[in-house]
C-alpha cells in the first residue's frame, strides 16, 4: 500500500514509518515541522535505509493538501497530524480547534476528491473523559476535560459522521494510552520542544540533568502509592498497533472501527520513576507537589477488542520502556539536532 503519514516526522509518527517501510508499505510523510526538527528525517532513512518522500507543508492548506493528492497515488492515511499539549490548549484553544478540526476536514476533502477511503486516526484515551471507571473499554461515552480533548472527541465525532453518510469509508479511532519509549536503536525518541508536560520525558531530562528534580503532582490519589496511575504504552508497540488496524481496515464490514492502544496495566508515577532509575543506574531526585488540575487518579485500557480483532498486543514492559527511553536521551542529551 501507498500510505501518507500526516506528522510522520513526529514521535509517534515517525516510529509508525519505519515500520511501515519495514511491512514492505510505500511512505509519504507530511509534517508541517511546527513541533518536529527536520533532522529526525535522516534518522528515518538512516533506520529504513531509503530516502523518504516528504511533503513540509501545513494540512490546513486545502490547496496543498489537494495538490499532494493530485501528484501522489495514496491507497490510504494514518493521520497523527495535531497539536497535543493538553495545558496550551486551554491557553490557545483556537489554535486546538482550528488546526486539529482544520487538518482532519482537509485530509477528508481531499481523500473524498479521491477516493482514498481507509483511515487511521490517532485518537486518544483522553475521550474517556474524567469520570470513566477503569479498565477503559471502547463502549464508555465519550466527554473531555480540556480542548485538546474536544478536539479529539469532537475529530472523532465528524469521522462517525463521515462514515453514516457514505458508507465505503474505513475508518479506525486508535485511542492511545501514555506512549513512551523510544527506536530500540536510541535514534529516534521523543523530543518536547518546550519544558515537558508529560512524567516520562521529564524523567528523562532528570536523569541526563538538564532539570533538577521531577515534581511528582500529587500523591495522595486513592492509588496503591497514592500518586496517579497511566497505562504507559511502548512507541513500538504502539507503531505496530497502526499496522495491524491498517490490515485490519481492509477486512472489516464496519465503516468505523475503535481501538483501545494499551497495555492493560496501570503503573504509578513513582513505580515508573523507580523504573527509570533501574535503567539509568541512578537514584533521580523528586519532591512531592499538589495535584496538576484536571489530572486523574487512574486510566489504564481494556485492551481485549485490539487482541481479538486486530491479534495485536503490547509486548514490551515498563522496564523495556524506560531503557529504550535512556538509550534515546542519554545519546541524544539535546534531543535531534538543531
Ligand atoms: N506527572 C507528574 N509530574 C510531571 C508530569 C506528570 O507527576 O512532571 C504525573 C501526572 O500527574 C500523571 C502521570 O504523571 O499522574 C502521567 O502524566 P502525563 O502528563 O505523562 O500523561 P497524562 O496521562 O496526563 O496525559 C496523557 C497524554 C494526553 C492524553 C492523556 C489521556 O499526554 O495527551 O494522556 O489519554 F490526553
Amino acid at each position: 500500500m501507498r500510505v501518507l503519514v500526516s506528522g510522520g516526522a513526529g514521535f509517534i509518527g515517525s516510529h509508525t514509518v519505519v515500520q511501515l517501510v519495514a511491512a514492505g508499505h510505500d511512505v509519504v510523510v507530511v509534517d508541517s515541522f511546527v513541533n518536529a526538527k527536520p533532522s529526525v528525517v535522516a534518522r528515518i532513512e538512516a533506520l529504513t535505509g531509503q530516502p523518504l518522500p516528504l511533503h513540509a507543508f501545513d494540512l490546513t492548506d486545502r490547496d496543498k493538501t489537494e495538490h499532494l493528492f493530485s501528484t501522489e497515488d495514496i491507497d490510504a492515511v494514518i493521520h497523527f497530524a495535531g497539536l497535543k499539549a493538553v495545558g496550551e490548549s486551554t491557553e490557545r484553544p483556537l489554535d486546538y480547534y482550528e488546526n486539529n478540526l482544520g487538518t482532519t476536514f482537509s485530509l477528508l476533502r481531499a481523500m473524498e476528491r479521491h477516493g482514498v477511503s481507509r483511515m487511521v486516526f490517532s485518537s486518544s484515551a483522553t475521550v474517556y473523559g474524567a469520570q470513566a471507571p477503569v479498565p477503559m473499554h471502547e463502549d464508555l461515552p465519550t466527554s473531555a476535560t480540556n480542548p485538546y480533548g474536544w478536539s479529539k472527541v469532537m475529530q472523532e465525532q465528524v469521522f462517525r459522521d463521515v462514515a453514516a453518510a457514505n458508507p465505503h469509508w474505513r475508518i479506525a479511532l486508535l485511542r492511545y494510552f501514555n506512549p513512551v519509549g523510544a527506536h530500540p536503536s536510541g535514534t529516534m525518541g521523543e523530543d518536547p520542544s518546550d519544558i515537558p508536560n508529560n512524567l516520562m520525558p521529564y524523567i528523562a531530562q532528570v536523569a541526563v540533568g538538564r532539570r533538577d528534580r521531577l515534581g511528582v503532582f500529587g500523591a495522595d490519589y486513592p492509588t496503591p502509592d497514592g500518586t496517579g496511575v497511566r497505562d504507559y504504552i511502548h512507541v513500538e508497540d504502539l507503531a505496530a498497533g497502526h499496522i495491524a488496524a491498517l490490515h485490519r481496515l481492509t477486512q472489516v464490514d464496519d465503516p468505523v472501527s475503535v481501538w483501545n492502544l494499551g497495555t492493560g496495566h496501570g503503573t504509578s508515577v513513582l513505580e515508573l520513576l523507580h523504573a527509570f532509575e533501574r535503567a539509568c543506574g541512578r537514584e533521580l531526585p523528586y519532591e512531592i507537589l499538589p495535584r496538576r488540575p484536571g489530572d486523574i487518579a487512574a486510566s489504564y485500557a481494556d485492551p481485549t477488542r485490539a487482541h481479538t480483532e486486530l491479534g495485536w498486543r503490547a509486548e514490551k514492559t515498563v522496564d523495556d520502556m524506560c531503557a529504550d527511553t535512556w538509550r534515546w536521551q542519554s545519546q541524544n542529551p539535546e534531543g535531534y539536532p538543531e
